[in-house]
């Protein structure tokens, strides 16, 4: 079931939205070189909780830590250890899912440590524009098929692929709730999309081929050929004119440059 959040709780839920928005412009100026990403989930935990919201990752399925961070070659669900440490030209995604007023909001950047080899900036580039096309098509009367598809085709455009295992959901008083939101598929099939719908967009997109493999700690995903890996996250809202994307800062849009 597809639940359909009312105004009141959008409203509510908003203030969930906003916070984890706030939480990833809040670390992104602290981000630098030989930060363990342990510091990076003590910083984002203690955000959180001072904003009086619960880490929502954090012992989600027996998940140890608050915040996902994820370097280079990990695709997702990476945990925070104090033997990761940031090195010039890495890419690190952060994820981080708020908790606050029995709602849910969830959305994720990929950073650039010092300086990154112009081709893996292309991909995180391009993984972020395929998000936002993702949600551009993300319109009542449309389809869960048309975002997968924009996505598919613009990653596939630029060389790089799509990782199929892991995927959007809905989320409000759950984590992740239905439907799935996959980010490849086709034109014209799937859910169609009414206005009160609140659902992630979230491609994970790699330079070399898709294929992943999950590392003993049960939560890493890593690429099979090694090769990195980027990923950007918005929750949004579908609207009765479009959509509007709520894990959104309206104080500090995040508005990347790529620079
Ligand atoms: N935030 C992730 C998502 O976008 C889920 C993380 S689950 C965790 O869906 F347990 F790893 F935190
Ligand atoms: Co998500
Ligand atoms: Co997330």
């Amino acid at each position: 079931m597809i639940s359909i959040k009312s105004k009141r709780e959008i409203e509510i839920m908003k203030q969930s939205c906003q916070l984890a928005a706030r939480t990833l412009n809040f670390i992104e100026d602290k981000l630098e070189i030989g930060m363990s990403t342990e510091d990076i989930n003590v910083l984002c935990h203690n955000f959180i909780t001072e904003n009086g919201a619960y880490p929502s990752p954090l012992n989600y399925n027996g998940f140890p830590k608050s915040v996902c961070t994820s370097l280079n070659e990990v695709i997702c669900h990476g945990i925070p250890s104090e033997k990761d440490k940031l090195k010039d030209g890495d890419i690190l995604n952060i994820d981080v899912t708020t908790y606050l007023n029995n709602f849910h909001g969830d959305t994720n950047r990929t950073y650039f440590i010092g300086n990154v080899k112009p081709e893996v900036k292309k991909l995180v580039q391009v993984t972020y524009e395929c998000m936002m096309e993702g949600i551009k098509v993300a319109v009542p009367g449309g389809r869960l098929g048309d975002i997968g598809h924009v996505i598919e085709e613009m990653a596939q455009d630029n060389g790089y692929s799509v990782v199929r295992e892991y995927c959007g959901h809905g989320i409000g008083r759950e984590f992740h709730e239905e439907p799935q939101v996959l980010h490849y598929g086709k034109k014209g099939t799937g859910v169609e999309l009414k206005p009160g719908m609140t659902f992630t967009i979230e491609p994970m997109i790699n330079l070399g081929k898709r294929h992943c493999k999950l590392l003993a700690d049960d939560w890493t995903v890593i690429t099979k050929d090694k090769k990195v890996s980027a990923q950007f996250e918005h929750t949004i809202l579908i609207t009765e004119t479009g959509n509007e994307i709520l894990t959104l800062d309206p104080e500090k849009p995040y508005r990347p440059t790529f620079e």
